[in-house]
């Protein structure tokens, strides 16, 4: 959380489309999935970028297209000016030394079989970077820097809790020192008040290590807490993007409206007076997504050139120029979305992360 400056990355005109192939000798495509579907957006060097969408809205996807786990099928991403998607195979390898994921289960993503020790290790292995007694006393100096006792270092990861792994996969993400780190949902699967812990150790190492990230998630009030600037997908795009108390204060895009109104309210009295927009329907099919705006069969403001003509991303009314909506009929300040359209329901309905001074 610290004051951004130039642009890091530059994401242009994203696609990343799945086909559906089916036959038996000759397998011929039948449809593709829209995962990620003609998405721009900037990452600044040193910010907090959130990324926040319902399940299945293309947030992994999109991320693993920025850290060039995915080729694209159309578009650019730029990493310190240098297109990442043309890049020869040792080009990519030196790219991914400056940019690493942090996933969201941290029980799945460790083998159960190997030590902590050489997992995290396992970036200097596959770079070829320090050896022996150099790598060990290298991968203590990381398990001390996430909170780990490096004398833990032959241990298994059945030893450790659930939010001790996420610092496994934390230190193993920060060995070759990055410069982007994109974390998908590295919270998601921890009690509340892990939760806290790790996003306040990640907070530390930004301002420390002076790292940008990517921080995706489904949960509004973690994406609030953690983030400079948020972008909200729905199917595939971006909806919204804003400065965090631009997005949180002013949310332009229906669906954003309908997001914030659904997330838990923690007072009980407020939440008997805090208006839910309900809307109805489930997330249409990424194969075949709804034509114009994408969100018009379940926005309670849609209208018939809501389904002709598909809304680009722009500023509206007095917006700050960085607060982008794509949709026809934006939501005025103190605007009141119609309830009776059924809701958006947020997947998790956990309480608010607790505030834990760092
Ligand atoms: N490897 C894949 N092959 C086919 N479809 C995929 C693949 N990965 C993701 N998808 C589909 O793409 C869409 C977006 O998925 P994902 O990026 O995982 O969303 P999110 O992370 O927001 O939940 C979903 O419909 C998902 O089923
Ligand atoms: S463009 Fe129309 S359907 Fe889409 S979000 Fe705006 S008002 Fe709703
Ligand atoms: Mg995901």
């Amino acid at each position: 959380m610290t004051a951004q400056g130039e642009v890091l990355v530059r994401v242009e005109d994203v696609h990343k489309h799945f086909p559906i192939k089916q036959g038996i000798i000759f397998k011929k495509e039948v449809a593709r999935v829209h995962a990620v579907d003609g998405v721009s957006l900037e990452i600044r060097r040193g910010e907090t970028l959130g990324i926040v969408g319902e399940s299945g809205c293309g947030k992994s996807t999109l991320a693993r297209c920025v850290t060039g786990l995915h080729p694209v099928t159309r578009g650019r991403i730029e990493f310190e000016g240098t297109d990442i998607t043309t890049l020869s195979k040792d080009g990519l390898k030196r790219f991914r030394r400056d940019v690493q994921m942090i996933f969201q289960d941290p029980y799945g993503s460790l083998n159960p079989r190997r030590r902590v020790g050489s997992i995290i290790g396992d970036p200097f292995a596959i770079h070829g970077i320090a050896d022996g007694a150099e790598r060990k006393k290298r991968v203590q100096e990381l398990m001390e820097l996430v909170g780990l006792n490096p004398e833990h270092y032959n241990r298994f990861p059945a030893e450790f809790s659930g939010g001790q792994r996420q610092r496994i996969g934390v230190a193993r993400a920060l060995a070759l020192k990055p410069k982007l780190v994109v974390c998908d949902e590295p919270v998601s699967a921890l009690d509340v008040s892990i939760q806290a812990q790790v996003i306040n150790l990640l907070d530390d190492l930004q301002d420390e290590l002076g790292l940008t990230y990517v921080f995706i998630a489904h949960d509004l009030s973690v994406v609030r807490y953690v983030s400079d600037r948020v972008a909200v997908m729905y199917l595939g795009k971006v909806g919204e993007a804003a400065a965090v108390e631009d997005l949180y204060g002013t949310p332009r895009h229906p669906y954003t409206a309908a997001l914030l109104s659904a997330a838990s309210v923690p007072d009980p009295d407020e939440a008997e007076r805090a208006e839910r927009i309900v809307l109805t329907g489930d997330v249409p099919s990424p194969i075949d997504p709804p034509p114009g705006c994408r969100f018009h069969p379940r926005c309670p403001k849609a209208r018939e050139r809501c389904v002709a003509e598909e809304p680009l991303l722009t500023v509206k009314g007095a917006d700050a120029p960085d607060h982008v909506a794509a949709c026809h009929f934006p939501v005025e300040p103190g605007e009141r979305l119609a309830r009776e359209h059924a809701a958006i329901e947020q997947e998790s309905t956990e309480p608010e992360l607790p505030e834990v001074s760092s």
